[in-house]
Formats: structure tokens, C-alpha cells, sequence
């Protein structure tokens, strides 16, 4: 494995494969979230490069880009093992912002102005410009995100189709500790008390698939105010949104889940910010090509986790 800290050394390494690429963007303090991207990089591409990088421009004013927790020997070590060929972490930020840099790519519309857009003013911006400048270097035939992050998946869809970058976005499945919490880097910032108290999350998305898939219920407001009702009975936990949205295009759903459809959940835990989501296909409605997969991995996963969804 070959780790790599300037963009023109990056840029070199490409041009010596041959054969697929996948890429696996990353902050770094890597989980089993990151590592099955990388384990699904390696059995679908020639060549694996991961990017390890605390991008700046996707986190707000007062949010924790100066305490984001780092371990690159460790990273190293669970990259290695996981099967990555190139590890590229710039060494500097300024090696993916060089003085002068002004290649914003920003994408437009809804779908970047609810949910995360809006709690997160800029967000979006700073992750589609740093996504769009891994894709130039690299140069991936496929590059890998995860569902934990529902929303930036979809943006990320969207930059690549209006830059018109080749590069084939695969989706995959959220992973979660055995109790149900989705893995996530800012997971160490929780207290024991904390951590505890975050299972609600889960379970909000637990009961919401109770809801529909178990008991027929097909009433959004009805499902989200259900949740409303039972997170509010949790004062550890300051609900940021609920959302019961079109799994496409992220469109709040009132009355009828009749389109496969996304429960977003964000919220405060003491001072951590969390998020998580889970898909709901009710029987009868139509699977879009394309979901296929993600399906039969949640289903998967909840054989793994002893039924807690995804
Ligand atoms: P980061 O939070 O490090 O996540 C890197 C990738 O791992 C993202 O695609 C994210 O969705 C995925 N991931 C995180 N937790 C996961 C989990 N529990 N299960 C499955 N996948 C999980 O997301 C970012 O970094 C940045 O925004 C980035 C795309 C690198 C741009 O800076």
C-alpha cells in the first residue's frame, strides 16, 4: 500500500494504472462504516485508492473541524488490511486548495437546500467542491458512499450528472454497532450516558418501519408525528428534524408512502450532532432499478444485527 501526500504524486500514481479504480473518499478516524466501502472498492476494481481528508470548506463556523478526531497509524493500518493500493492524504490543506483556488462546484435546488442544506448553511458546497476535485485527480471508474449519509449521496448523484464526470456512485448499506447505533466518527464525543441515550435514534427508525412494513401503515404525517411524539419523551435528545421524504428526491411526503421512501432523523446528543436514516419499500410499491442491491444488503444487515433496520 502506498501512501501518498501531494496531488501531483497522486496524479503520477493514476497515470500508472491500468484497469478499474475505485475511489473511497473519507475524513479519516475509519469504522467499519468506511471499511466495507473499501472491502466492496476492492472486489469490484484493479486498483483501490482511499482519500483521508478533513475537508474545511464542508464544515460551518463553530462546528468541530479544529477537534475532528484523527489517527492516520491507525487509519493506515485498517486501510492495509482492508486491501487499499494508494492511501492519498494531502499532507496540507492547501494541496486541494492551492492559494487562488476557485473551482466551487456547487450544486442547485431542493435537494440541497432541506434537511442537511438547511441546518447546515454551505455544507453541501464545501462537499460537492472537494468531491468533484477528488474525481479530477483520481479519476475513478466508481467511487463509494455510504447510506448513513443519504442525503450527500444523492447531491453527489446530481454534481456528477451536471458535470458530467465518468464516474458510476455506488451506494452502500449503513453499518451499525451491534445495539443499533449508526457507526460514525464523531461517536467518540458521546459519553457513556450519551451513547446510551442515542440508541433513541435508531429505535425512532426501528419503530417507523414497525410502522409501515410490519403493520401496513402507509400515513407520513401520521409516521412522523408518531416519532415526534416518541423522541419527545426523551429530553437527552434535542430533535433537529424528522423527515419522511421521497427516497429519490428528498420531497417532505404528507399523506400516502406510495414511492419508496427515506426517514431522515437528525439530532442532538449533549453537544453531538447525529444522523440517520433508513429506507422504507412498502410490499406492492415498485423497487427502481438500482435499489435492488441496497435492499438485499439492509435485509442482510438486519439478520446480522438481530432484525435492528438499517
Ligand atoms: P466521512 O464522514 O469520513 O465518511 C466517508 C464515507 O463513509 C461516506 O460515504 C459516509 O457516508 C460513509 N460512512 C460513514 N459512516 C458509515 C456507516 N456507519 N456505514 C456505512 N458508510 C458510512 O462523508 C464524508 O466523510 C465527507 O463528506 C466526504 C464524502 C469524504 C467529503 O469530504
Amino acid at each position: 500500500m502506498k501512501v501518498i501526500e501531494s496531488v501531483a504524486e497522486m496524479e503520477a500514481g493514476r497515470a500508472g494504472m491500468a484497469g478499474s479504480v475505485g475511489l473511497v473518499p473519507t475524513m479519516g478516524f475509519l469504522h467499519e462504516g468506511h471499511l466495507s466501502l473499501v472491502r466492496r472498492a476492492r472486489a469490484g476494481n484493479e486498483h483501490v485508492v482511499v482519500s483521508i481528508f478533513v475537508n474545511p470548506t464542508q464544515f460551518g463556523p463553530g462546528e468541530d473541524y479544529d477537534r475532528y478526531p484523527r489517527d492516520a497509524d491507525r487509519d493506515l493500518q485498517l486501510l492495509e488490511a482492508a486491501g487499499a493500493d494508494f492511501v492519498f492524504m494531502p499532507r496540507h490543506w492547501r494541496e486541494m486548495y492551492p492559494p487562488g483556488f476557485d473551482d466551487w462546484v456547487e450544486v442547485r435546488g431542493p435537494l440541497v437546500l432541506r434537511l442537511e442544506g438547511a441546518a447546515r448553511p454551505g455544507h453541501f458546497r464545501g462537499v460537492t467542491t472537494v468531491v468533484a476535485r477528488l474525481f479530477r485527480i483520481v479519476r475513478p471508474h466508481r467511487a463509494y458512499f455510504g447510506q448513513k449519509d443519504a442525503q450527500q449521496v444523492r447531491v453527489i448523484r446530481q454534481m456528477v450528472r451536471e458535470q458530467g464526470l465518468p464516474v458510476e456512485i455506488v451506494p452502500m448499506p449503513t453499518v451499525r454497532e451491534p445495539d443499533g447505533l449508526a457507526m460514525s466518527s464523531r461517536n467518540v464525543y458521546l459519553s457513556p450516558e450519551e451513547r446510551q441515550s442515542a440508541l433513541v435514534l435508531p429505535r425512532a427508525l426501528e419503530l417507523a418501519r414497525k410502522m409501515v412494513l410490519e403493520w401496513g401503515l402507509r400515513d407520513a404525517d401520521l409516521v412522523r408525528e408518531s416519532l415526534e411524539d416518541y423522541l419527545r419523551q426523551k429530553p437527552q435528545v434535542q430533535v433537529e428534524y424528522i423527515s419522511i421524504a421521497d427516497e429519490e428526491t428528498l420531497e417532505e411526503l404528507h399523506h400516502s408512502i406510495e414511492r419508496p421512501a427515506l426517514v431522515l432523523l437528525a439530532a442532538r446528543v449533549g453537544a453531538t450532532r447525529l444522523i440517520d436514516n433508513t429506507l422504507l419499500v412498502p410490499e406492492g410499491v415498485e423497487v427502481p432499478e438500482g435499489l435492488h442491491q441496497i435492499i438485499e444488503d439492509i435485509k442482510a444487515g438486519m439478520r446480522e444485527h438481530g432484525g435492528t433496520g438499517p
